[in-house]
């Protein structure tokens, strides 16, 4: 692994050079999509608090709000939902290089794979160029980076996503592929996919609140990554790929997998507190902990809890949430960290009966809303991103040979 080997004679002008790592503090653009004020745990989406949006919308309106800028009115939505509809299905050559993913891989490598096999069978992001760009998935090299033809691919994206994530459930487990039905909302055809048949309303409406608070949240890690390949002109599938593999982290999305394995591992609400004090004494993340903004609180946090305990009052499954409580407690006395959004949403999708492995891919159905808002957005008034670093490396040197 390649170190960074300091020049001992390196010596560090503050006042010259003010190395922001990880970007801490570092305001790197403007954006109409969504704001996060930490001081009094607020978020909006377009103006929107995000818990008003959780309770009073659908997950497909909060997707169109976000690219669009305002809520649907009905015939809005009821165009922009049809179109989602038709769109599930995914090519027989996707679903069958989804089949021949290693058992064992990670789903979160899935969904990647997958979505950047959509992105070949879509010709408009090849170069017009390309040697292989013939037929299918419209005209070739006409617009690869997507200025136009963006918000079409969006919605490919929001359509396709669920379908292919649950197809690689649905294989990983041994079982046949349940097509995309268009009667249903697209949490509750998420469940069908998985499971072949729906849950209560009450239980749809806990999954679907948690894909809207998942949705956006400015320019996080993986938002950023997507921001990032925009800037270069390259199209929404490469974004979305990048974007899928800065979430995969669990410093940022993996962690709400990691939540769930650290619940487990105690196993007993009774060892929570003595867990997370001998955990804290080696010095270990405590994962659905802390935030790089917020330091008192999460927003999304309160809404989220709130239907994590639903899911334990409908499920009659009440230790994880005694839990949570106790392991809540114990970091504030000891710590002063809040929950983020991973921990509430971890126990809520284990309780709906996915695979831990598959919560992170959820969140991947979630933020494709929020990374196309930001795509095109980073489209329509670009510049091409690229910081500096402050070289402490060796000196000039010559190869003497
Ligand atoms: N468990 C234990 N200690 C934590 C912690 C956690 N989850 N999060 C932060 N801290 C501690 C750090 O060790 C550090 O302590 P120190 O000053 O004694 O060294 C202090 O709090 C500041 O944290 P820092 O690592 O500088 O924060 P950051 O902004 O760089 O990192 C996260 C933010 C989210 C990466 C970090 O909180 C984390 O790793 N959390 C766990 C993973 C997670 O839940 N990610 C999802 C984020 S939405």
């Amino acid at each position: 692994m390649a170190e960074r080997i300091m020049n001992p004679d390196y010596v560090a002008e503050p006042e010259k050079v003010n190395v922001k790592r990880g970007l801490e503090g570092a305001v790197v653009d403007t954006t109409a999509v969504s704001k996060v004020t930490p001081e009094t745990n607020s978020l909006i989406y377009r103006g929107y608090p995000v818990q008003e949006l959780a309770e009073k919308c659908r997950f497909e309106e909060v997707a169109y709000l976000l690219w669009n800028g305002d809520l649907p009115n009905a015939t809005q939505f009821a165009a922009f939902e049809a179109k989602e509809r038709a769109a599930r299905d995914i090519s027989k050559e996707n679903l069958q290089a989804i089949r021949l993913l290693p058992k064992k891989c990670h789903p979160m490598d899935s969904i990647r794979t997958a979505v950047s096999f959509l992105g070949c069978e879509d010709f408009r992001s090849v170069g017009g160029d390309s040697q292989f760009a013939a037929g299918g998935g419209g005209e070739a090299g006409t617009d690869v980076w997507g200025k136009t033809s963006n918000p079409d691919k969006a919605l490919l994206l929001l359509a396709k996503i669920p379908t292919m994530i649950a197809a690689d459930y649905r294989f990983k487990k041994g079982l046949d592929f349940i097509p995309p039905d268009p009667q249903r909302t697209l949490a509750d055809n998420f469940f069908h996919m998985c499971f072949g048949k729906s849950p209560s309303a009450e239980v749809i409406k806990c999954f679907d609140a948690s894909l809207t608070l998942y949705a956006e949240h400015s320019f996080n890690a993986s938002t950023f990554t997507t921001r990032v390949v925009t800037s270069t002109e390259s199209d929404i599938y490469s974004a979305t790929v990048a974007g899928i593999g800065a979430l995969k982290g669990p410093l940022h999305g993996g962690a709400n997998e990691q939540v769930m394995h650290m619940m487990i591992e105690i196993g007993d609400p009774r060892r929570a507190k003595d867990w997370m004090i001998q955990a804290l004494n080696e010095k270990r993340k405590i994962m659905g902990f802390g935030h790089r903004v917020y330091k008192y609180g999460d927003s999304r946090v309160p809404t989220m809890k709130k239907y994590a305990q639903k899911m334990a009052e409908v499920t009659g499954e009440k230790k994880w949430m005694v839990m949570y409580d106790a392991l809540e407690q114990t970091m504030l006395e000891k710590k002063k960290i809040y929950p983020n959004l991973d921990f509430p949403a971890g126990p809520a999708y284990y309780m709906m009966g996915f695979e831990i492995d598959f919560f992170t891919p959820i969140f991947v159905m979630a933020r494709t809303a929020g990374w196309s808002a930001h795509i095109m957005e980073q489209a329509a008034n670009n510049r091409i991103i690229r910081p500096l670093s402050e070289y402490v490396g060796s000196p000039e040197r010559h190869v003497n040979r």
